[in-house]
């Protein structure tokens, strides 16, 4: 079980930026622990509507009783670059992206996306589809393990770490984070605060789950499904997310759609002080705010 509740991030700030019509129909592309949904629902009238999706069956199954109850939510289990399939083309007053993982995720050992709690080496969103981590650090070929560990972790020492893992699981199964774990701390001196297996986890999670595919592909599928004048709300916890998201609504890197948009407001909002008091894992949040416009 998890040893926190999720504490949404930004709850005032994605508020004020997000709903606008209170008889829009809003989406929570990312409905976690149900926080933001929660509140998004209780600015809304009786005329509004939330569709919230997640990739995790554990997050759509464990609704809250409010929000199961309210007619005028739905919840899908799919992932959110799926959005085209559910709304119309322009339909949509507000969408919200609140990216990686929730602390009910991090804090449940079996779900493995933890260093600091031993448990299988899984680290899928969604536990139906894909490969689990032990298959594939068991399985990859080195270089493959070598360039996740260098593009998505950014980690200096990623050719020793996919050396030490060929090596070892020449001899025995890596199976649990602790494994893992022990492999990159024979590997990379403690130099920082920053616990050495930060980035590899990190990595791991974000290519079994193809993050940065998905997030590509859920912009494209928003500037289709907002209505014009609509609003877009990310919050990224890393800088390649944020990059990718500041780039799309600048019009860079797109492929499919050539919508505009424009930032409301500041270009970039973060946690008060205050928050990351109360709530530490909010710190790196990084919230960016776009309008619809042609
Ligand atoms: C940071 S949490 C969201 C927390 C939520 N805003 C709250 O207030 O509780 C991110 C959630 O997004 C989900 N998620 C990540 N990638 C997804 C994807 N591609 N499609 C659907 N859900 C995804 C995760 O499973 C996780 O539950």
């Amino acid at each position: 079980m998890s040893e926190h509740a999720h504490e949404s991030v930004m709850v005032n700030e994605v508020l004020e930026s997000l709903v606008f019509e209170k008889d829009g129909l809003y989406v929570d592309c990312t409905l976690g622990a149900g926080g933001h949904s929660q509140k998004i629902l209780e600015k809304l009238n009786e005329a509004g509507s939330l569709i919230s999706f997640d990739k995790d069956a554990e997050a759509t199954k464990n609704l809250s009783e409010k929000l199961s109850n309210d007619k005028r939510f739905r919840v899908v289990h799919d992932s959110f670059s799926q959005l085209g399939s559910y709304v119309k083309k322009e339909s949509v007053q507000g969408i919200l992206i609140d990216l990686g993982i929730s602390s009910t995720q991090l804090d449940n050992p079996e779900r493995g996306f933890s260093f600091q709690k031993e448990g299988p080496l899984d680290m899928r969103l969604d536990i139906t589809k894909g490969i689990s981590a032990e298959e594939w650090i068991n399985t990859a070929h080195k270089s493959e393990i070598e360039n996740v560990f260098w593009n998505l972790g950014e980690e200096r020492f990623s050719r020793k770490i996919a050396k030490r893992i060929c090596e070892v699981r020449s001899k025995e199964t890596i199976k649990t984070t602790k494994d893992l774990t022990k492999i990159v701390l024979s590997c990379v001196p403690r130099r920082t605060k920053k616990h050495p297996a930060t980035n590899i986890f990190r990595a791991i999670r974000m290519k079994l789950n193809k993050e940065l595919e998905e997030l590509y592909d859920v912009l494209e599928a928003a500037s289709y499904a907002l209505s014009y004048g609509g609003r877009l709300v990310v919050i990224s916890f890393h800088s390649m997310e944020d990059r990718i998201v500041k780039r799309f609504i600048q019009g860079k890197d797109r492929i499919r759609t050539s919508v505009e948009f424009s930032f409301v407001g500041d270009k970039f909002i973060k946690p008060s002080l205050e928050e990351v008091r109360r709530n530490p894992r909010s710190r790196s949040a990084i919230l960016r705010v776009a309008e619809k416009v042609a």
